[in-house]
């Protein structure tokens, strides 16, 4: 049987090769590390840029040296190499790269198949949008250029490839070492019919774009007589003078007055240039906004649904609040439901609470705030987004959108007549958080008894929250792993910031052992409203007490997770009021709490 590499979807081969089209890069921050060689001169196409995939022994570097040799020879074409994968887990440089790259070039021995590295590469590959994919079949002179080998591990990656959405990829059979097949076609291999790996890169088709204007606004500068600048770089289409366009979320039209590209006025810019435009007519614009076509608008919503490469060795936590880094937005986000994670295998959907660092898994996601976007099947820059950790600023995930959630769309808020501020002009005192946090065993609910006993004895309206109590109701259905407390924390959250409307004093005694959860129950809050008390009982003290025999059976191995013990408990770094619960007796710390409250006028 004769193999090519298909080059159309039209002309697919019986291997099961096949092509359809492409777009554009993805965005992510991160710079890569690219080893670019970029020829100009006589080069008749754009610049392609490809990313290798597979582990050293696969003479990744034997053929990129062979390959970018031969191409110097031609100057067809300019290639610019990303090699991503030199460390198993150095994803970060590999999202960097995915999101400009325009095709994936996998390697792998033809003696081992496709092991789960090249496929777990492919699939990350797939994941930050390159739908292109080359396999290049290393080291055939060590199967004796046996086509049958060839043809094992070619169908086995065509039915992958195709599974993975790919729209086109095409096979190789090569000697890396000996050249077979990479800058010439070889003569030890009859039965493949088709070109060679640097005649397929060279006439490589990539830059069709073709799609309506989005111009992310990265800078809105102050206006200059009158007229105000926006900054940034077309993620796809072109803007010409003359042309209307739509600011969104807002929605509002107006037209494109000037140009300006590479410190020159011009009439007009396309994708991936850097421009100046100002418009004519005075419309708000900030920052975050994007620039549009008014007749194909991206879509605007609040939840979206997503896959995600994870890149933290810091697990997701769903529930968590992290930032979304989206379209020149940077805003808070939650993972709200991991549908499932995907097996790098066999692509198969497994049920799944959270995901570690390199795994892949579909989610919703919520936003704080409408945010434009497209899908990324529709643009890879304006439909990609990236995840980072709100206390390092560690990119903690890369994701593309699959689609809006309407959810959201359809409910409205309902105006009540009674609202917080009249509920609580009825009491003499203002509503509140009073936050406990600590270890098991700290004193956190004793404290915050004697506090509401004192609260209650001046007339004040208040609830107590404790974390033995709701567990055994409300969150009945969630233990102890991190996933779990988030979730415990962020109920909590929800269910204290409602009892507030009601205008009580809420009393909430939680282990609550992570920053990030703290403040996100801060940050659902009105500034002033959440007080954070942190009864700072040493772990030594907490377990020489052991009220409830919980130390003793941890520290013994039979409970899981516990606090203090084999799971961490996060220091408040900026608490309200830390009270030392191993030196002074439940009711003097009570007090201070209430001279506080009272400090703070929340009792009058
Ligand atoms: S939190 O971490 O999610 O905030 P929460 O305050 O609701 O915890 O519940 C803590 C209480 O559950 C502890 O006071 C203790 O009695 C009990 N408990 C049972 N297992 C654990 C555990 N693994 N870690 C901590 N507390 C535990």
């Amino acid at each position: 049987m004769t193999r090519s590499p298909g080059t159309s979807a039209s002309s697919e081969t019986d291997s099961g090769l096949g092509e359809a089209e492409l777009e554009n890069p993805a965005q992510a921050s991160a710079g890569g590390n690219e080893r670019g060689i970029e020829e100009s001169g006589r080069s008749d196409r754009p610049p392609l840029r490809l990313l290798t995939c597979g582990s050293a022994e696969t003479g990744k570097s034997t053929l990129i040296n062979r390959l970018l040799g031969r191409q110097n020879l031609t100057e067809r074409r300019a290639f610019i190499v990303a090699d991503m994968l030199r460390h198993e887990h150095d994803t970060s440089n590999l999202v960097a790269g995915a999101s400009k790259a325009d095709v994936a070039l996998l390697l792998t021995d033809a003696r081992t198949g496709i092991p789960s590295q090249t496929r777990r590469h492919a699939l990350i590959a797939s994941v930050l949008g390159i739908r292109r994919m080359v396999l290049a079949i290393n080291k055939m002179d060590l199967v004796g250029f046996e086509q049958a080998a060839f043809d094992a591990t070619a169908i086995a990656f065509a039915s992958f490839a195709r599974e993975l959405g790919c729209k086109t990829f095409a096979v190789f059979p090569i000697s890396a070492r000996e050249g077979d097949n990479v800058g010439s076609r070889s003569e030890r291999t009859p039965w493949y019919a088709g070109p060679c790996l640097l005649e397929y890169l060279q006439d490589l088709e990539v830059n069709a774009d073709g799609k309506p204007l989005r111009l992310p606004a990265q800078r809105v500068d102050a206006a200059k007589s009158g007229v105000r600048g926006i900054a940034g770089t077309i993620a796809s289409g072109s803007v010409s003078v003359g042309d209307a366009v739509a600011v969104v979320p807002s929605g509002n039209v107006s037209q494109v007055k000037t140009v300006v590209c590479a410190g020159a006025e011009v009439q007009s810019a396309r994708v991936g240039d850097v421009v100046l435009v100002t418009l004519g007519s005075e419309i708000e614009v900030s920052a975050g906004d994007i620039l549009v076509a008014p007749r194909a608008r991206p879509q605007v919503a609040d939840q979206f649904a997503a896959h995600l490469v994870w890149l933290s060795h810091d697990k997701l936590l769903p529930g968590r609040s992290y930032l979304i880094k989206l379209n020149c937005n940077t805003l808070p986000a939650t993972v709200t439901d991991l549908k499932y994670r995907l097996d790098l295998n066999t692509l198969a959907r497994i049920a799944a609470k959270t995901l570690a660092i390199d795994e892949v898994g579909v989610c919703n996601l919520a936003v704080a705030r409408p945010v434009a976007f497209d899908s990324y099947d529709e643009n890879r820059t304006t439909g990609a987004f990236i995840l980072l950790d709100r206390y390092s600023n560690e990119t903690v995930a890369a994701g593309v959108i699959d689609f809006a959630l309407r959810r959201a769309t359809n409910i409205h808020h309902q105006d009540i007549t009674v609202g917080k501020a009249a509920r609580s002009e009825l009491m003499q005192h203002r509503p509140a958080v009073i936050w406990f946090t600590g270890l098991s065993g700290a004193g956190k609910s004793t404290i915050a008894n004697c506090v509401e006993s004192g609260l209650h004895a001046r007339g004040v309206h208040t609830i107590m929250l404790d974390g033995d109590n709701i567990r055994h109701g409300l969150n009945k259905d969630l233990g102890f792993t991190e996933v779990d407390r988030v979730e415990n924390i962020r109920r909590i959250g929800e269910v204290a910031k409602l009892m507030t409307e009601a205008g009580l004093i809420v009393l909430c005694a939680f282990i609550s052992p992570f920053r990030a959860e703290r403040r996100m129950v801060r940050e659902l809050l009105p500034p002033g409203e959440f007080i954070e008390i942190f009864v700072d009982t040493p772990l030594q003290e907490c377990i020489a007490r052991d009220a409830k025999g919980l130390y003793r059976r941890a520290l013994a191995g039979e409970i899981k997770n516990f606090t203090g013990v084999d799971q961490p408990y996060e220091v408040p770094e900026s608490a309200d009021l830390r009270l030392p619960g191993d030196r002074e007796r439940p009711d003097t710390l009570a007090e201070r709490v209430i001279e506080h409250l009272l400090r703070r006028q929340i009792l009058v």
